[in-house]
């Protein structure tokens, strides 16, 4: 391990919240057992970035936020799903914070709704000024997927995934390793939860085989607003071209984030820099 070395570490949010509930669900036992595993693993700096889960997917499809406004009663609509999400989303985020620090780690919340403006869905504006000061100063940062204002004028507003920020700040704080634990051991050649013969992909290394990963995904039903797995390899594709390494794995399993965030070789898919 290096000194004064970055990770960055995604928590997805099918592993700290119940995905699949209709009404926002915290997944207590998970959040529990991670921030303990986080608080007795080793690292020099980190910085945690964590999904929506139920707290956010639901509302962002009802209200269709980041599609087209056509109207103005659409307009308010899309700005009461907004300010219901920002809400939602930041419970979540005090959430996630509240177990870290009672585990002992010193969480400080970042909200992306206040400091990042998108442009057609990505990320153009943000200081990470501040984010970088709290690395400085011994802090976790924990930032999470939002909503936020978006400057192309036919949407106003978009929904910002945990993966897309990961990729910005990896892009920006140059992190030694970025984990994303998600609730499978990671890419697999078809949905594990829907075909039981899936088989795991344990390395991509070849911009040709993401893909081609990429649009075998693409052609299925995809699980979530920001895009699921598919937006996941996407953003990670990115981080590769930028010369960053990046694995997926399952941070369902017990002791693999803190073996992960270790540096221990465990199971998961490996997306090699530079494809
Ligand atoms: P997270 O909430 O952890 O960020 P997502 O819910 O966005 O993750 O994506 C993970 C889900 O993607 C898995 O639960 C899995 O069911 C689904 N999925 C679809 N296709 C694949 C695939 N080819 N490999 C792995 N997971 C897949
Ligand atoms: C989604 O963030 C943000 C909102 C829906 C507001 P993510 O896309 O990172 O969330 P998960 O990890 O897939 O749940």
């Amino acid at each position: 391990m290096c000194d004064d070395c970055l990770i960055i570490l995604k928590l997805g949010g099918s592993v700290i919240t119940k995905k699949d509930a209709t009404e926002p669900t915290l997944n207590h036992k998970n959040l529990d057992r991670i921030s303990k595993e986080i608080s007795e693993s080793s690292y020099d700096k980190l910085v945690i970035v964590h999904g929506a889960g139920s707290f956010g997917h639901p509302f962002a499809q009802k209200y269709g936020i980041g599609n087209e406004i056509t109207s103005t009663s659409e307009l308010a609509r899309k700005k009461l799903g907004f300010s219901l999400i920002q809400n939602s989303v930041k419970n979540l985020n005090s959430k996630v914070c509240e177990y870290l620090r009672i585990h002992g780690v010193f969480s400080v919340s970042i909200q992306p709704s206040s400091f990042v403006l998108t442009k057609n869905k990505r990320i153009y504006s943000a200081n990470i000024d501040l984010i970088n000061k709290y690395l400085d100063s011994g802090f976790v940062p924990v930032i999470y997927g939002d909503v936020v204002l978006d400057e192309d004028q036919s949407i106003k507003m978009a929904v910002l995934s945990g993966d897309q920020i990961i990729k910005y700040l990896a892009e920006h704080l140059n992190p030694e390793r970025v984990i994303l634990g998600s609730d499978v051991d990671g890419i697999y050649t078809k949905d594990p939860k829907k075909y039981p013969d899936a088989e795991l992909v344990k390395l991509v290394s070849s911009r040709a085989q993401a893909e081609s990963m990429i649009e075998l995904m693409s052609s299925k039903e995809t699980v979530d607003v920001t895009g699921g797995m598919e937006g996941k390899l996407r953003e990670l594709l990115e981080l590769a071209d930028l010369g960053v390494e990046s694995e997926i794995i399952n941070a369902n399993k017990v002791n693999l984030i803190k073996e992960a965030i270790n540096g221990d070789e465990i199971i998961g898919t490996l997306i090699k820099r530079r494809l």
